[in-house]
């Protein structure tokens, strides 16, 4: 699979998760050591850390905490949701502790005030988040996020993992092979409505000289 098939095909995958077969832990090495080589701000790189769990008593606890917060919010906001991505939501959070790997990002401190510090925080952990996804994807594995409990259970979770109080999760990602290898990319805004030059809403495409030619 090529760089941009594999960009553009990962997907959240929730219900083509293959909740049956074994994730073998030499794969997910695999992906864990791609993951490592993502970009992380100076010391934060040091903070990292996955915390992998297949405990299916454990599994169902965290499901649990997670259940109840995403219930909750569909309660008040599901509405607001389109009808495919709520369900397939549904889903994942009702069959969460079938999973066979939850995976959860840590950050040892927790996030700062500041936008810049907040920048390099999460900076830090989701383009190693997102490389796991990719490395999955290209072994034929799956992922989504889904981190309702953190909302209002993170302290719940942590206790369940023994995480310490000064430990923040970031996310947490269900981990399955997938019941199908191919997917397509996703419907997406076109860059005219995204991409801005020079100044703040100018989207035109006009050539602009830079000033940076050769010399003579
Ligand atoms: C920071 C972040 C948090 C997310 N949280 C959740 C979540 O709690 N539950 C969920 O089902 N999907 C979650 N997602 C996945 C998005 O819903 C998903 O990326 C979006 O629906 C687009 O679908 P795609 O990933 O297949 O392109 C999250 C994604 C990101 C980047």
């Amino acid at each position: 699979m090529d760089a941009d098939t594999v960009l553009t095909t990962t997907r959240s995958v929730r219900r083509k998760l293959d909740l049956t077969r074994d994730v073998p832990q030499d794969v997910l090495d695999g992906c864990l050591r791609i993951a490592q080589q993502a970009p992380a701000a100076g010391s934060m790189a040091a903070q990292f850390r996955w915390l992998l769990v297949r405990d299916a008593g454990t599994k169902a606890e965290i499901a649990r905490y997670n259940r109840m917060t995403a219930e909750a919010a569909w309660a008040k906001y599901g509405h607001l949701v389109e009808r495919r991505a709520l369900e397939s939501a549904q889903h994942l959070v009702h069959n969460l502790e079938r999973v066979p790997v939850l995976a959860i990002p840590c950050m040892i401190g927790r996030p700062p005030a500041d936008a810049f510090s907040q920048s390099a925080y999460f900076g830090s952990a989701y383009p190693a988040i997102w490389s796991f996804q990719l490395a999955l994807r290209a072994r034929g594995l799956g992922s989504s996020i889904c981190g309702y409990h953190l909302q209002d259970h993170e302290a719940d979770v942590a206790a369940v993992l023994g995480i310490p109080d000064d430990v923040q999760q970031i996310s947490l990602l269900a981990v399955a092979y997938t019941t199908q290898r191919d997917f397509r990319p996703a419907a997406r805004p076109d860059l005219a409505s995204t991409v801005y030059f020079e100044s703040w809403g100018a989207a035109d495409r006009e050539p602009v000289t830079s000033g940076a030619g050769p010399a003579d």
